[in-house]
């Protein structure tokens, strides 16, 4: 294999998919090989590893959630936070006793914790059965990277990339998870360096994909019967930034709305910082997309805001909230927090705890500061102790689960428009989300599973409504 990157051809490594499927049975004895994909971190692993499993299958991979009957296991990592990043090294290092159960067995490991050189060298050297590391760049590379193991009988580790490996590609095929709900890469990579983030560091700089490359998925996802579609990207409302044809994300939004069928869509994520009117008209008017927007404001104190470098102070986001519940008074908001940014005082934290009191945000996701390498934030004083931040946390948990159950009481009696997606195996209920991604169960025939039923809301238990079909 050539260390230099060749401009990607998608014809090249689907040959190297052929090629490895005969080796792959040889190894499966015979029967048809099984991968196993384990995904960390967000959204945008989630669509990643939809790509793999898409080769995989290319390659004749069939796929199982047992480590034991495996022939390739796969973490595809986060490095958001130190805590996720123990994690995987943990659970990599578990797998020393499958391979010992099943020498034969190829074991990889991807994604952002990989793309960085110190986590890949860790690897490298504490871990000496993992057969292959590769970095967020080399997602499309994969069937060279395992043909190269394969055939070599070789480790490979890869990261980082060549310029031509960051420039978008189209057309890599996708394995859905199956389901009614599907995700849309609308743009990759992200600049905004907030002082705190790896992912800058880790994804690449921001790239949008065309409106037309993504309006064709869009429309193939509503052909082939998905409910809901969400679009990602890290800053979603920046997108459009570098294209030659000038668009911006509302515009993006209408384009795909006006797609003729019965579905829903959603984006994550939101950046304050370029949240604009026109983004809340566009969802107001739209007859697909939910009145639910997952804002994250990380700090409602403004000189936490500012050493954060999200450029955006509370009374801008508060404005941005303000307009859009006027607009839609049904709006759902969810939001994420860091408690414990370094330097932040208790009286500091407390102007997120009043921020969260105004907004009645529907849910939260919260995180205590973890410092990542190589980011700014990294290097900053953090003078207050664990244990301190822990209890602040406490705080603003508690603050929430009152919101969260008096918002989830206001729904009794409400009708909401729900997306069955199963059945709760337990009680027996249909069970499927609102537009506000709250869950609902109610009682109903499979026939309604994959479509959207009218549900009366009757009772709100432990942030589970109960309803009747209306
Ligand atoms: N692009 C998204 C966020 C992606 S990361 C945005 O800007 O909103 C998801 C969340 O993880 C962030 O919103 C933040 O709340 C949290 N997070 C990121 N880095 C963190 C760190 N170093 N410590 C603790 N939480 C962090
Ligand atoms: Fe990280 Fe900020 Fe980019 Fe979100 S916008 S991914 S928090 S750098
Ligand atoms: Fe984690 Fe990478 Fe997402 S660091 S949060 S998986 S972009």
């Amino acid at each position: 294999m050539r260390d230099t990157a060749l401009p990607f051809d998608l014809e090249r490594q689907n040959r190297f998919c052929e090629d490895i499927r005969p080796i792959m049975q040889v190894r499966a004895r015979g029967s048809r090989p099984l991968a196993l994909v384990r995904t960390y971190g967000c959204q945008q692993n989630v669509a990643d590893s939809e790509i793999i499993k898409g080769f995989l299958a290319q390659m004749g991979f069939d796929f199982t959630e047992n480590e034991d009957e495996a022939d390739f296991i796969l973490f595809n990592t986060c490095a958001i936070r130190e805590h996720a990043v123990d994690r995987v090294f943990g659970n990599v290092g578990a797998l020393k006793n499958c391979k010992r159960r099943h020498p034969s067995l190829i074991i990889a490991v991807c994604g952002c914790m990989a793309e960085q050189e110190k986590n890949a060298e860790r690897i490298r050297r504490s871990y000496p059965f993992v057969n292959l590391v590769f970095g967020t760049h080399m997602v499309r590379r994969f069937p060279e990277l395992l043909h190269d193991v394969l055939i070599n009988s070789r480790r490979v580790v890869k990261n980082g990339g060549e310029e031509e490996d960051r420039e978008i590609v189209e057309g890599l095929p996708v394995l859905r998870d199956g389901g009614y709900r599907a995700w849309l890469t609308i743009m990759y990579g992200c600049d905004n360096f907030c002082s705190y983030c790896v992912v800058p560091l880790v994804r690449g700089r921001e790239r949008s994909r065309k409106p037309e490359a993504i309006e064709a998925e869009f429309r193939k996802l509503v052909a082939e019967g998905y409910k809901e579609i969400t679009l990602l990207g890290q800053n979603v409302n920046s997108y459009g930034k570098g294209l030659e044809e000038p668009i911006n994300f509302s515009e993006l939004l209408r384009r795909l709305d006006s797609v003729p069928g019965d579905y829903r869509i959603r984006f994550m994520t939101s950046h304050p910082k370029d949240a604009t009117f026109e983004l809340f008209d566009t969802i107001a008017s739209s007859q697909h997309i939910c009145h639910h927007i997952h804002l994250p404001f990380q700090s409602g104190n403004d000189r936490v805001l500012k050493e954060m470098n999200r450029h955006y102070d509370r009374e801008k986001y508060l404005s941005l909230v303000r307009y859009a519940k006027e607009k839609m008074p049904d709006l759902s908001l969810t939001s994420d927090i860091i408690v414990g940014f370094p330097g932040e005082t208790y009286e500091e934290f407390c102007d997120t705890l009043s921020l969260i009191r105004e907004v009645e945000f529907t849910s939260l996701f919260t995180f205590i500061f973890s410092p990542r390498p190589g980011t700014k934030a990294e290097k900053m004083e953090d003078p207050v102790p664990y244990e301190e931040k822990n209890r602040w946390f406490q705080e603003l948990l508690d603050t929430q689960e009152a919101i969260a159950a008096r918002r989830c009481a206001d729904m009794v009696g409400k009708e909401e428009r729900v997306l069955v997606e199963e059945r709760n195996p337990k009680n027996g209920l249909l069970c499927g989300r609102t537009e506000s991604s709250i869950i609902v169960e109610f009682e109903g025939d499979d026939t309604k599973i994959g479509t959207f039923c009218r549900v009366k809301v009757t009772r709100a238990r432990n942030w589970i409504l109960q309803g009747e079909e209306i």
